[in-house]
């Protein structure tokens, strides 16, 4: 692999281990000769502690210093939390969008009649993505102002104008917390039909069970992280993110013409 590029697929679940992982491999690669090394890791764990709170860790830049610090040259995700991840990176980090991913399951369930609706501010982006690959027409993205509290999610005042059949759209489910919340919120305005739409699915602990008694139907999440074995497939659908990596992959340098890795 002397003078190679070399791209590294990651799993990022669990994440201390799977980070250590790529970090020794990445670093026997450089040892072993590599050019470059492209670190692949679907799902960007501590890509939410973004943010430089006293007594908080800026987990973000610290993990990109230690992969940075492991020979890794650049970092390809899928749907990274915010644009402020990539300021803390000290390589590039670049993002795959899953807009593509949910435009199809939108279109596969005949849901383009429903309002998309982002649980907190951060998410209006990422559903105006979904609407533009969809061909839906974009207009004003309904969405909850959250603030989270010691007691939990708090969503402030109302969603807007909604249908009767609502998607959501975020890059995770880890509780639930925003989710149930925000599905409260939508079943007081009325709405009778809510579906899921969310990158990661991390499933963390139980109270996400609670929205199945809050008019989610189904939740559909991608495979960038392993879903949990107890989960019952007849209500979560995995989407694969294979054909968005595969194409990201095979794109070839221009300069060396050898294989690389593309993102924004
Ligand atoms: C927050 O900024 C994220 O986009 C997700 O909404 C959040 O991290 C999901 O976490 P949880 O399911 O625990 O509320």
């Amino acid at each position: 692999m002397s003078g190679e590029h070399c791209v590294i697929l990651g799993t990022i679940a669990p994440p201390d281990e799977g980070f250590l992982s790529a970090m020794l491999l990445a670093h026997t690669l450089k040892k072993e000769g590599a050019d470059k090394v492209t670190a692949l890791l679907p799902y960007l764990a501590y890509s939410r502690q973004d943010k430089d709170k006293l007594g908080e860790s800026l987990g973000t830049a610290w993990i990109g210093a230690l992969l940075k610090g492991s020979g890794i040259d650049r970092v390809l995700t899928v749907d990274v939390h915010s644009g402020r991840d990539k300021e803390l990176f000290p390589i590039p980090l670049a993002s795959l969008s899953t807009a593509i991913l949910f435009a199809e399951v939108i279109q596969k369930h005949r849901l383009a009649d429903a309002t998309i609706v982002a649980p907190d501010n951060g998410a209006i982006g990422r559903c105006e993505a979904v609407k533009r690959a969809a061909g839906v027409p974009i207009g004003v993205t309904p969405y909850f102002e959250k603030e989270r509290t010691a007691k939990g999610i708090i969503h402030h005042g109302s969603v807007g104008t909604v249908g009767a059949r609502v998607v959501i759209v975020d890059d995770m489910i880890d509780t639930g917390g925003t989710l149930v919340a925000a599905c409260e919120k939508l079943r007081a305005a009325g709405v009778q039909e809510i579906y899921i739409l969310v990158t990661h699915g991390l499933f963390t602990g139980s109270s996400w069970l609670q929205l199945w008694s809050l008019g989610v139907r189904r939740i559909f999440c991608t495979d960038t992280v392993p879903l949990r074995s107890d989960i019952d497939a007849a209500n979560v659908t995995v989407v694969s993110v294979v054909s968005l990596i595969r194409d990201s992959l095979s794109w070839p340098d221009k300069e060396t013409g050898r294989m690389t890795a593309r993102g924004k």
